[in-house]
């Protein structure tokens, strides 16, 4: 099994029930998938896997996508600008700076 360089957490704001509610989806984070999977290929970015997750506990802040290993925690991440600096920034190999979480 071939382990993914990256691993990119994008919250789906999904609860225990199943269903999809709170602040990351309803500000379009289901619409990031696809986005950055085309995104991670126009850059070249290999090994990388995308996951949907439940609610990541800092709405107040969200849309929120991760990146491990490297606990990059973004916020206010407002759509495709923001993927567009946050997959630059990961091309490079350094967080972007101005959506990382303190
Ligand atoms: S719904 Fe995304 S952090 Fe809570």
């Amino acid at each position: 099994m071939e382990k993914p360089k990256y691993h990119i957490f994008v919250c789906g704001s999904f609860r225990v029930s199943g269903e999809s509610q709170g602040v990351c989806h309803k500000k379009g984070s289901l619409q990031f998938i696809p986005y950055i999977e085309e995104g991670l290929r126009d850059r070249d970015i290999d090994g990388a896997m995308i996951s949907m997750t439940g609610c990541l506990k800092v709405c107040d802040r969200g849309p929120a996508v991760v990146i491990y290993p490297q606990n990059w925690w973004y916020g206010n991440v407002s759509g495709e600008d923001a993927l567009d600096e946050i997959m630059d920034a990961l091309a490079e190999g350094k967080p972007a700076e101005k959506y990382l979480l303190k």
